[in-house]
């Protein structure tokens, strides 16, 4: 079992595949890359695009038949990518659903500009009611770039991490890439995703960066991304290796 926790395979909802042919081309290169289960996680409330529970349930179920009737084998389950926003809670009820219907984990995506505030209360909030937040590419977040040891704290109040495959592969330059691997030394990194959007601009590069990191870092680390993965599938709660600060305000690369 190989399971992807953040993409955008659903056609028609944002800016992923624009039509079924295109979602199951991109459902294709999931499979040649080994992938069994992806949790299909569209955006939502990102300003531009708004995608509740239902609209992705409803669109989860038409691509499972048809993947069914190509004999592609690939299972969707259904997640939002959620830009982060003060009544989550709340919404947990309705509009918002954990990643693969599971309860405990949510896919959470920041600004890339600046920090926000009351992150730190939502965090809290979250975790109080029994959720897991993941923060998604956090390589992408300038206010992280700069400062490090935020990373450190994030994580160190709860917040886990997901790095797309994309930036270990070197696809968004070297200085996304070589944060991503100081995040991963720093046990700061909890999973590989691969925020794939296009079978061909932004497609599944899942086994490219598995076995770059098996190359720079070692096996124990893919199985530890594998496994954390699969916890996330089944709602389980996955056991983080401790993370290591960073000098504050380091800027090191
Ligand atoms: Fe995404």
């Amino acid at each position: 079992m190989l399971v992807d926790i953040h993409n955008h395979i659903l056609p028609g909802l944002d800016d992923g595949p624009e039509s079924l042919e295109e979602a199951l081309l991109l459902a294709e290169t999931a499979v040649a890359n080994g992938i069994t289960h992806v949790i299909a996680t569209p955006h939502h409330r990102n300003r531009k695009y708004d995608n509740p529970a239902l609209a992705v349930k409803l669109a989860a179920k038409s691509l499972n038949e048809e993947l069914l009737k190509q004999s592609i084998p690939l299972h969707i389950l259904c997640g939002q990518e959620t830009y982060f926003y003060n009544e989550m809670l709340q919404d947990l009820d309705g509009n918002l659903m954990t990643l693969g219907e599971s309860g405990k984990y949510l896919l959470l995506e920041l600004p890339t500009n600046y920090f926000p505030a009351f992150i730190f209360d939502i965090l809290l909030e979250l975790q109080f009611s029994g959720y897991i937040p993941i923060i998604v590419h956090p390589e992408r977040c300038e206010f992280l770039k700069r400062d490090r040891q935020l990373c450190y704290e994030l994580v160190r109040r709860g917040a886990l991490f997901q790095i797309n495959a994309s930036t270990l592969v070197g696809e968004n330059g070297l200085t996304m890439q070589r944060f991503a691997k100081h995040l991963i030394k720093h046990n700061l990194v909890h999973f590989i995703a691969s925020d794939a959007h296009h079978y061909k601009n932004r497609p599944f590069l899942i086994k490219s960066a598995y076995k770059y990191i098996q190359k720079k870092f070692s096996s124990q680390y893919v199985t530890y991304f594998m496994e954390n993965a699969k916890h996330v599938l089944e709602g389980s709660v996955l056991q983080p290796i401790p993370p290591i600060s960073f000098k504050k305000n380091s800027t090191k690369h």
